[in-house]
C-alpha cells in the first residue's frame, strides 16, 4: 500500500496533530498478533489495538461473515423494522452474559453503549414511578468514553474539562487508587473495599431518592489499569441494592475474554443491573457497542412505559447487519478456539513476566489482572 502523501485534511482523535504529522506512524497491515507499517516493520500489537482485536488479526470466518452479509442484507432499518442476526446476536450474548440479563440494546461504539446505559437507567427509574431518581454516579479517574453522559460521569480531568458543565446532577465517588498501601499488588489489591463506602456519603448528600444509577468500570482500564480492591465490588452492589440504586459495569474494555470470562461480573462474581460493552464484541472489525439489561428493567419500561415506543433512543446503525455478523462470527471463535479459557492460563504466565520487572530504575507500581498488565 503506498504511502499518502498529504495527511493534512485529517484531525486525528487523542493525538498530537502537529507532532504526529512532522513523524508520522502508519500502519498498513494486520496479522494475528502483529501489525505491518509503511516502512515494512513487524510490530507487536501487545494491547490488541485498543483493547478490542481479542481474538487477533484478520479472522478468515469474520471476513467471511461480514463479506457474506454485504451480500446479502447490507442495511435496514433498525426502527420499526428487524432482520434475523440482530436477534440471534441478542440471544447469544444473553446466553454469556451473567443469569437474568436477557436484553440487549446495540449501538456503535462504548460511547454510545454507556450514553445508551445512562438513558435507559433515567427513563427505567420514571417509568416505575421513580422520577425524582435522577442522579448518575460515576467515579473519579473513570472512563466511559466521549460522549456528554460519558465524560459527565467519567472522572478524566483532560476529557472534562474543555467541554463546559456538560451533564447536570453528577457525582463522583472517589477512585480506588491508592499506591502508598497496595503498589506493586499481583491481582487485585488488598486495601480499599472500604471505599465502595463513599457512595453512603454521596447518599448522605443526596438523598438515595434522588440518585438512579452508579457506574463503574469493574476494572479501570484508561488511567492505568486499576484492578478493584479485594471486597470492593461486591460491597457497592450491597450498597446499591440497599438503597435501591441501579449499578451499572461499563465492561467496555473487561467483557470477551480479557479477565479470562465472558464478562468482568462473571470473573468478580459480582452482578450489575446494567453492562456495557463494544470493542471485543466484534473484535473491532466492524464498529458495534451494546447495552445488556437485567430483565426487570426491560419487563417495567415494557409494561409502564407512558408510550408505545417504550424508549425514545436509538442510533441509524443500532445492530447493523454487518456488525451482527461480524459479532456471530466473533463469538463462534471465541467459543470453538476456547478463548476465554486460554486467556485465563495465561493470566498467570502474564502477572509473572510484568512483576519480574519490579526493581528497574523508575519502575514505581506493577499492577495486573487476567491479561492486562500495566507498569
Ligand atoms: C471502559 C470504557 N468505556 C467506554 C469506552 C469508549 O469506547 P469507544 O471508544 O468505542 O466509544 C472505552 C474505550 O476505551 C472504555 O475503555
Amino acid at each position: 500500500m503506498s504511502k499518502p502523501n498529504n495527511l493534512e485534511s485529517l484531525w486525528m482523535p487523542f493525538t498530537p496533530n502537529k507532532t504526529f504529522k512532522k513523524d508520522p506512524r502508519i500502519i498498513v497491515k494486520a496479522k494475528d498478533m502483529h501489525f505491518t507499517s509503511d516502512d515494512n516493520r513487524q510490530i507487536l500489537d501487545g494491547t490488541a489495538g485498543l483493547w478490542c482485536v481479542n481474538a487477533g488479526h484478520g479472522r478468515k470466518k469474520i471476513q467471511e461473515a461480514v463479506t457474506q452479509q454485504i451480500e446479502e442484507l447490507d442495511y435496514s432499518p433498525p426502527f420499526q423494522f428487524g432482520h434475523p442476526k440482530q436477534f440471534e446476536l441478542a440471544n447469544r450474548l444473553a446466553e454469556i452474559f451473567p443469569e437474568g440479563m436477557n436484553h440487549v440494546f446495540f449501538s456503535n461504539s462504548g460511547s454510545e453503549a454507556v450514553d445508551s446505559a445512562l438513558k435507559i437507567a433515567l427513563a427505567y427509574q420514571r417509568a416505575r414511578g421513580h422520577s425524582s431518581k435522577t442522579r448518575l454516579i460515576g467515579r473519579e479517574r473513570g472512563y466511559h468514553g466521549v460522549g456528554f453522559g460519558g465524560i459527565s460521569v467519567g472522572g478524566m480531568v483532560k476529557n472534562r474539562m474543555y467541554f463546559g458543565s456538560m451533564l447536570s446532577g453528577v457525582d463522583h465517588l472517589r477512585h480506588t487508587h491508592n499506591p502508598s498501601v497496595n503498589a506493586f499488588s499481583q491481582g487485585q489489591p488488598e486495601h480499599g473495599a472500604e471505599l465502595a463506602d463513599d457512595l453512603e456519603r454521596l447518599v448522605q448528600l443526596h438523598d438515595a431518592s434522588t440518585i438512579a444509577a452508579v457506574i463503574v468500570e469493574p476494572i479501570a482500564g484508561s488511567t492505568g489499569v486499576l484492578p478493584p480492591p479485594q471486597g470492593y465490588l461486591k460491597r457497592l452492589r450491597e450498597i446499591c441494592t440497599k438503597h435501591d440504586i441501579l449499578l451499572i459495569f461499563d465492561e467496555v474494555i473487561s467483557a470477551f475474554g480479557r479477565l479470562g470470562k465472558a464478562t468482568g461480573s462473571d470473573y468478580f462474581g459480582v452482578t450489575p443491573d446494567i453492562i456495557t460493552c463494544a470493542k471485543g464484541l466484534t473484535n473491532a472489525t466492524i464498529p458495534m457497542g451494546a447495552t445488556i439489561v437485567q430483565d426487570y428493567i426491560y419487563e417495567s419500561m415494557l409494561e409502564n412505559a407512558d408510550a408505545p415506543i417504550e424508549l425514545f433512543h436509538g442510533y441509524t446503525y443500532s445492530g447493523h447487519p454487518v456488525a451482527c455478523a461480524a459479532a456471530l462470527a466473533t463469538l463462534d471463535i471465541y467459543k470453538e478456539e476456547g478463548l476465554f479459557e486460554h486467556a485465563g492460563e495465561q493470566a498467570p504466565k502474564i502477572e509473572k513476566a510484568a512483576h519480574s520487572l519490579k526493581g528497574t530504575k523508575h519502575v514505581i507500581d506493577i499492577r495486573n489482572l487476567g491479561v492486562i498488565a500495566a507498569l
